[in-house]
């Protein structure tokens, strides 16, 4: 049905995450305790038997709200919204946000060609905020700048400067500690979730014991070959360790998938450096007060 519904984000490839799976109820600073973890209410509309729509909120955020086309125009969508807006009400909540919960999140926004569904949200009450996010894509079948070769060259020269670079373990908490300490949000809870993936999504940069670079793949749309999060601790930054384990990410990601999505991303000279960026999306930010 999401497949069917949904045309800018493959929500049917991550449909039982975005609908059943929980996700951080806050993104706290470096070194706080870690944020409670809150579960959708996830609601589907009928059409006698068949399902035609679906949504799906936790705490603040709206995860996903869609109905095929076929059953458009009868309601089913300003019913499913509803829902959500009464749940995240009943929860307490004063205001709500569209897809980007971070930890768990279908896009960074709404992908801003998806005009019909940005206006019918704001139809609704819903305002769009100035600023626009992005997610860069990169081709890591048949570019030549991402390889197995390159990899490796790159992970030589960081051992040239003393660091080891492996792919994590997927019982390594200590990395947890250490990327919740030093970076926060809600980078620790995407990086259990790509710790989890078969193999481990995530590889690091250690030099004398302690962790000093990290980039991780399939932790938030698992299975859809998404890129991140990473970091460098900032000692460490200028050695190549963001490019070695960003390409040890996209040869992974090229396994199985011909290009990687590198989701709501920081600085975009990096990623057109290290690879070569293919194409971009841009999503707008729109949300509501409830009260
Ligand atoms: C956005 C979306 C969920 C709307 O679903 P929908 O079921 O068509 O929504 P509704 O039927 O409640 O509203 C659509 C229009 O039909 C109208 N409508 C509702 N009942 C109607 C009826 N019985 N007869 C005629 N028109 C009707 C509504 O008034 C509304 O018009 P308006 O926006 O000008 O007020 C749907 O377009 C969709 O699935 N889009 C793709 C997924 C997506 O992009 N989701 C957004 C990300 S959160």
């Amino acid at each position: 049905m999401l497949e069917t519904a949904c045309t800018f984000d493959r929500a049917g490839a991550v449909a039982e995450e975005k609908l059943f799976e929980p996700g951080p109820a806050s993104a706290p600073g470096p070194g706080s305790p870690p944020p409670a973890l809150v579960k959708p209410l996830a609601f589907g509309a009928w059409d006698e038997t068949a399902l035609v729509g679906v949504a799906a909120c936790a705490s603040r955020w709206l995860r996903v709200l869609a109905v095929v086309p076929a059953a458009r125009r009868r309601g089913f969508g300003s019913a499913l919204l509803a829902a959500c807006e009464t749940a995240a009400r009943s929860a307490g909540e004063t205001r709500m946000s569209a897809l980007d919960q971070p930890g768990n999140y279908l896009a960074p926004g709404i992908d801003e060609r998806n005009v019909e569904s940005i206006a019918w949200l704001e139809r609704r009450g819903w305002a769009r905020k100035p600023e626009v996010r992005m997610n860069v894509l990169i081709d890591v079948r048949g570019n030549e700048r991402v390889s197995i070769e390159r990899a490796a060259r790159a992970a030589e020269k960081a051992t040239e400067r003393g660091y080891e670079i492996r792919r994590a373990r997927r019982d390594e908490t200590a990395l947890l500690a250490a990327v919740a300490s030093e970076f926060g949000g809600a980078w620790p809870f995407e990086l259990e979730r790509a710790l989890a993936y078969e193999p481990a999504g995530v590889h690091v940069a250690m030099k004398d014991g302690t962790y000093c670079a990290f980039a991780a793949h399939d932790g938030n749309n698992q299975g859809a070959g998404w890129f991140g999060p990473t970091g460098t601790w900032p000692a460490h930054r200028g050695q190549g360790l963001g490019e070695a384990l960003l390409l040890a990410c996209l040869v992974d990601v090229g396994t199985a998938h011909s290009r990687c999505e590198i989701a709501w991303i920081g600085p975009r000279p990096f990623y057109e450096k290290v690879a070569g960026v293919a194409s971009e999306r841009r999503f707008v930010v729109i949300g509501r007060q409830l009260t």
